[in-house]
């Protein structure tokens, strides 16, 4: 079971967790990965809760689809659809969920640490579907899954981060997966979209150094998360930080191209590069059931 930060049963982060437990499940998302038709009766009789508090698609439906896979009864939450929008609080509507006798909430929220404060309070378990720029682990554990599962171990291969660091949860998973399992992580990013603070963990290296890379990970740019001015507009991003085809051509041949989503086209990644034999993006959200369905299992048992 994942404790974070003495917090107890919550899957809240990757920071932390040691390479041991990361592969006790990677090898059990590997397990569920063999059976991507089955459903199984693993969490019959149990409730999951998703309370999404801000807008997703990949996480969300890979969620319910792995609760339902494993057997679970899946209950969906949107804010815009409750109390929430009568001025109830966060707390108060977990609070409300855990009372009716729920067994695990997954649960994404916009403000940085009211996650951490939650899971203080709230006894079910809490699996963390991004909150804010801190972490989306689930996310980088099938980044991680689809790395080793492309290239057989994770250990010993450069990854490079590209694009919005300074905003992005994703970024910051991968920093803390991918290091404990003995990765190289280096970051790339224009000056004022860098998370200092990050540093002391990854270095910044150029566009050019990034390319030469086993795994080119780009970065959603995140307008809704920027201050005004932030990127001088889509065109001057794509040529100054963007993986264009002419870019991927200097690439090592064997370096693959991943991408968390959703995606900008043309901004942060070529149009053509999104389905290129070398992008691994959709093989990354097939992913997301087995992944989601280890952590889950893991979470309840
Ligand atoms: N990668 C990711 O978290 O996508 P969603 O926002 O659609 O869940």
């Amino acid at each position: 079971m994942t404790q974070v930060k003495g917090i107890g049963r919550h899957f809240l982060g990757l920071k932390g967790v040691s390479s041991t437990e990361l592969t006790e499940i990677l090898d059990r998302a590997a397990f569920w990965d063999q059976y991507p038709e089955k459903v199984a009766d693993v969490l019959k009789g149990k409730f999951v809760v998703n309370m999404f508090f801000e807008n997703s698609t990949r996480t969300r439906f890979s969620f319910e689809i792995a609760e339902r896979r494993l057997g679970a009864e899946a209950v969906n939450f949107t804010a815009a659809e409750s109390s929430v929008a009568k001025g109830e609080s966060i707390y108060d509507t977990v609070r409300t969920l855990e009372s009716m006798g729920i067994d695990a909430g997954v649960i994404r929220l916009k403000p940085v640490g009211v996650l951490q404060e939650l899971a203080g309070k709230i006894r079910v378990p809490l699996i963390n579907a991004g909150d804010g720029n801190n972490e989306h682990p689930t996310q980088a554990l099938l980044d991680m899954y689809t790395i080793r599962k492309h290239f057989g171990d994770i250990r010993g291969l450069t990854v490079s981060i590209i694009g919005d660091i300074s905003h992005s949860r994703v970024a910051r998973s991968n920093l803390w997966g991918l290091t404990t399992m003995g990765a190289k992580v280096r970051f790339c990013a224009p000056p004022n979209l860098q998370a200092p603070e990050l540093a002391e963990y990854a270095s910044y290296v150029s566009m050019e150094e990034a390319l030469r890379a086993d795994v080119v990970m780009m970065l959603r740019v995140q307008l809704e998360r920027h201050a005004r001015g932030m990127i001088e507009s889509a065109e001057q991003y794509r040529r100054d930080w963007g993986l264009t085809v002419e870019r991927l051509e200097k690439m090592p041949p064997h370096a693959i191209v991943m991408h968390p989503g959703p995606v900008n086209r043309n901004v942060e990644i070529d149009d053509e590069i999104v389905e290129h034999p070398r992008s691994k993006i959709f093989t990354q959200m097939a992913h997301g059931v087995p992944v989601r369905m280890a952590v889950i299992e893991r979470v309840l048992s």
